[in-house]
């Protein structure tokens, strides 16, 4: 099994999940994220920890392209710079009270995070139109749900799914189910070494969202008892 690579884009969020002023806290290689949009629907990914006291910034508020921490109310802008102390309204906060963000964008109806120091332009994937299936939570390895949607026989039934379908990985952290104008596209966000969540999309006009989202069910169960085994 090959290791995903630590300084690479990654998925953390289905694009439809996270609506215009929101936030939501999720992990990536065990590093506390929050993933919220402004309210003009621009997202955001940043380290889930607000410089002054240590607060989740995922269970504070979205303020217009400001996130505020719920604790004392500090808000930050969308480059992670303290604008506004509460308490010292007049004050103009100092430069070093900054939330580091990551470089995130939005393709393939997944938000992307990219773990490295620096990165721009998001993943070398060519953008088309997909619908959001779902987001599932799977008890095992990411490398290891890799190597077995590697070889899963994906979908079948009317949906036009033939149960032997091609399957391609166009970047580490993306598998894609099917081809031409009917495919799953899974990402792999990993939590940790052992848990992750894929998070799929078809592409296409064809394919039955809730027949995918068994399928997922069905291929959780099976990855997760040989992770035991
Ligand atoms: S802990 Fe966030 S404002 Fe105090």
């Amino acid at each position: 099994m090959t290791a995903l690579p630590p300084s690479a884009w990654y998925p953390v969020a289905l694009a439809a999940d996270i609506d215009p002023g929101t936030a939501n806290g999720t992990r990536l290689f065990d590093r506390e994220i929050v993933v919220w949009r402004d309210s003009a629907s621009v997202p955001h990914v940043w380290e889930d920890r607000c410089p002054h006291r240590g607060m989740r910034l995922s269970l504070g508020f979205v303020r217009g392209d400001h996130l505020a921490c719920l604790y004392h109310g500090w808000q930050y802008d969308a480059d992670g710079q303290c604008r506004l102390i509460p308490a010292h309204p007049q004050m103009s906060p100092p430069d070093t009270i900054r939330v580091p963000p990551l470089a995130s964008v939005e393709r393939l109806g997944m938000l992307w995070a990219h773990t490295g120091v620096e990165s721009s332009g998001g993943p070398p994937l060519e953008e088309r139109p997909v619908r959001p299936v779902r987001s599932i939570a799977v008890d095992c390895p990411p490398e290891a749900a890799l190597s077995r949607l590697g070889y899963f026989s994906g979908p079948t039934g009317d949906d036009g799914g033939s149960g032997d379908w091609t399957v391609a990985a166009p970047a580490p952290s993306l598998v894609v189910v099917g081809s031409g104008d009917h495919a799953i596209l899974i990402g792999i966000q990993p939590l940790s070494t052992r848990q992750c969540v894929l998070h799929a999309v078809i592409a296409g006009p064809g394919g039955d969202g809730l027949r995918i989202s068994h399928w997922l069910e069905e291929f959780r169960l099976a990855v997760e008892a040989e992770a035991v085994q």
